[in-house]
């Protein structure tokens, strides 16, 4: 199970068991009962629901805006996820990097299949988290790849077709890092905490950033299965582009699962485990996942903004106090995911385990 190689079994596109129009979705896709989405608590709109934040107070250079501070502490400390408006991220470029990538996942299998990707770096096209042998998967596929550091992108990697979807991504890029540098420079603040620090302890210049986009085909049995089985995210913090006209996210609270309403126009923000990891547990990343369903397909493109893969993170000293002590210790990001690489989506098991003794 160790090895990070090659997958155990050969890998099959979700997408084309749905375009083969299956009735019944196979046994190692049907989770045991316990795990199984309650489709009836999802029809009727959740009271509850993450904070909605405007971001538009934060013109730049003023992050000290308090009201939206507070708010964004707020969320982080009751839900780890909140969406925001006003982000600064060109309308437009949102939905073209949705269509763009709704095309690509509408190519013939074939083409998106020489983008096929392994556990070594998993970046390309692929289907499974996880290396471990007659698990039972999730009803989606993805692409994933590096954008930062540079020394690491290879957009030879990224898909060619659509035209143009390179240039999107990296049009995209730049402008989601901007609002990730942004969250970043508030939540340092936040906690008291210099407006650099948080970028400081992710590696100043040399964070990481990377991207999955997520495909859920129509299955025919939802209530059986999930499209991302429960987990928090391994890296720093993730801006999600919802599909905003399929809902499908759920985010714990309370024990119970939270659908996500898109707001127009929004993207989701969550905490990862590196963030909670940093502000030792003031902020807490959060366990969400995703249900399928019959009707019709979900895109959601997942940015995920993360330390620098060789730099330790801890607990920030700032928030080391006789009565808090480090709740964790420190680890690199590239030994941290190897978790989440090997043994797919698992709650929030992993950040629980990097627990100080
Ligand atoms: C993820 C994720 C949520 C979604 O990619 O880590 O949680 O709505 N995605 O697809
Ligand atoms: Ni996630």
């Amino acid at each position: 199970m160790d090895s990070l190689d090659a997958w155990p079994e050969p890998v099959v596109a979700v997408q084309s068991l749905a375009e083969a129009g299956i009735e019944t979705i196979p046994k190692n896709y049907i989770k045991p009962e316990s795990e199984r989405p309650s489709l009836t608590d999802v029809s009727s709109p959740n009271t509850l629901q993450i904070p909605v934040i405007d971001l538009g107070g934060l013109a730049e250079g003023v992050v000290e805006c308090r009201a939206t501070m507070k708010a964004i502490s707020d969320a982080c400390r009751d839900w780890g996820f909140f969406q925001v408006v006003n982000h600064g991220v060109s309308v437009e470029l949102m939905s073209k990097m949705k269509e763009i990538w709704r095309a690509f996942f509408h190519l013939p299998m074939d083409q998106k299949q020489s983008y096929a990707n392994s556990p070594t770096t998993y970046e390309g096209y692929g289907s499974r988290l996880g290396v471990d042998k007659d698990s039972i998967l999730d009803w989606g596929d993805y692409f994933y790849l590096h954008l930062l550091p540079f020394a690491i992108k290879n957009p030879n990697k990224w898909p060619s077709l659509p035209s143009s979807i390179r240039e999107t991504i990296e049009e995209y890029g730049s402008e989601v890092v901007k609002l990730c540098e942004l969250l970043m420079k508030v939540m340092s603040l936040s906690l008291g905490l210099d407006v650099g620090d948080f970028q400081e302890a992710f590696g100043g210049e040399e964070v990481g950033a990377c991207m999955r986009v997520n495909y859920y085909p129509k299955c025919p049995q939802p209530e059986l299965t999930l499209g991302l089985s429960p987990h928090s995210d391994p890296g720093g913090l993730t801006v999600l582009l919802p599909d905003h006209h399929v809902q499908g996210l759920q985010v714990r609270k309370a024990g119970s699962w939270v659908t996500v309403q898109p707001f127009p126009n929004s993207f989701i923000v969550n905490i990862g485990d590196q963030i909670q990891v940093l502000s030792n547990a003031v902020y807490k990343s959060v366990e969400h996942r995703v249900i399928v369903n019959a009707e019709v397909e979900r895109i959601s493109i997942a940015f995920f903004y993360n330390p620098k893969s060789d730099l330790p993170v801890g607990p920030a000293r700032q928030l080391i106090t006789p009565d808090r002590p480090p709740l964790y210790r420190s680890m690199t990001f590239n030994e941290y995911r190897l978790y989440i690489r090997k043994k797919g989506p698992r709650g929030k098991t992993q950040v629980e385990s990097l627990k100080a003794a």
